[in-house]
């Protein structure tokens, strides 16, 4: 199949691509666009077909329902109810990274949903998905637009490497802001319970409505034998080539680790890299070193995580070095990308 490429620059001046990409969805196609918090791969979420296009392209297990997209926050056609607290998150965080949980009516195809009689709905922030919704005049269902496993694209570079020649088109546009996946919110429980951490923390949602809690699976190596409330958290996910191993403790244990660790595989004939911050950028002596960005800036480091993952690819390292972040605010999302993408793989000192 051939992918159309199209990188907007200013969603007016270019919006004949949008276009083009809307009538793609209309018809059946799929489409990759960019979003705040990573690029998604998008279908018409009512279209049984086209969905299942999706599935397909990215390799993604059956059971793993997809996030439905829409433009405007009156989703009464998608949803069976939005509870009251559903509706003060949606006042305060829509447009933006933070997705809601609700139970669906049937215009939701089962596919869409993985059979489950809910779904995830987000209205995302960034002004090309919007209007890529608004055209196609269908809610969109997206997950992240990368093979299934690998780490989420933040970049349309990204997309092109995992999807060309299997979706129908590609539309570019900022790097994504955010650099995690939405915040997952289940509001068919009381108190609402967070699913998947992201930019829209606890600690904001708690400002909205003190009683919310985040699901304590989230943080732990998951159990084999528990039913994840998210599907796709049970999945080994935004995993790099290379072996990815954190290092967890105080600043100065971590570097002292690091090197020594560095230094055994590097006379192993290991290639290795090394996931940083700026502040600790010169404690390091061999390998690779990346920053991830200043370590008093948590939303910067959750922006380049993921590229940083496929840079380490791109090197062709055997192995990365990454210490951990405080699980707070936005480090709870940080650390529960890692955990996962290191297989729980974690060294503590
Ligand atoms: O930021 C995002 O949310 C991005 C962009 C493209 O919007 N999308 C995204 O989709 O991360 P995906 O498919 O990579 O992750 C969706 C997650 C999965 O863990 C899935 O199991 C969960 O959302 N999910 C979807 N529907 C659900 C439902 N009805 N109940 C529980 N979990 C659900
Ligand atoms: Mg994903």
């Amino acid at each position: 199949m051939e992918t159309k490429v199209a990188i907007i620059k200013n969603v007016n001046e270019d919006i004949k691509y949008i276009n083009e990409a809307s009538e793609i969805i209309k018809e059946g196609g799929i489409v990759a666009f960019p979003t705040e918090t990573v690029y998604g791969l998008g279908a018409n979420a009512l279209d049984t077909e086209a969905v299942k296009k999706i599935f397909k392209a990215k390799g993604r297990p059956q059971d793993n329902p997809l996030i439905v997209h829409v433009s405007s926050k009156d989703i009464k056609s998608i949803v069976e109810e939005v509870p009251e607290v559903a509706n003060k998150l949606i006042e305060k965080f829509w447009p933006g990274p933070l997705t809601i949980i609700l139970r669906k009516k049937n215009v939701i195809p089962d596919v869409t949903s993985a059979g489950l009689d809910t779904i995830g709905v987000r209205m995302p922030s960034s002004s090309i998905a919007l209007k890529l919704i608004e055209l196609s005049q269908v809610p969109i269902a997206a997950p992240s637009a990368n093979i299934s496993g690998r780490p989420s694209p933040t970049e349309v570079e990204r997309c092109i490497e995992d999807l060309s020649g299997k979706i129908d088109y590609i539309l570019g546009g900022e790097k994504s802001d955010v650099g995690v996946e939405s915040t997952i919110v289940d509001c068919t429980v009381n108190p609402p319970l967070i699913l998947r951490p992201g930019g829209i923390t606890l600690e904001m949602l708690r400002e909205i409505h003190p009683g919310i809690n985040i699901d304590e699976a989230i943080k732990g190596k998951p159990d084999e034998n528990l039913k994840p409330k998210a599907p796709g958290m049970k999945y080994r996910h935004y995993a790099p080539k290379a072996t990815l191993k954190i290092i967890k403790g105080n600043n100065e244990k971590t570097i002292e680790k690091i090197n020594e660790i560095v230094h055994n595989y590097i006379e192993n004939y290991k290639k290795v890299a090394i996931l940083t911050t700026n502040e600790n950028i010169k404690s390091f002596n061999a390998g690779k070193i990346i920053s991830l960005g200043s370590e008093k800036n948590l939303e910067e480091i959750a922006r380049n995580l993921f590229e940083a993952l496929r840079e380490c690819d791109d090197l062709g390292v055997d192995i990365i070095l990454c210490r951990s972040f405080e699980e707070e605010n936005v480090g709870v999302a940080i650390m529960n990308r890692l955990n996962k993408a290191a297989g729980f793989d974690i060294i503590e000192v």
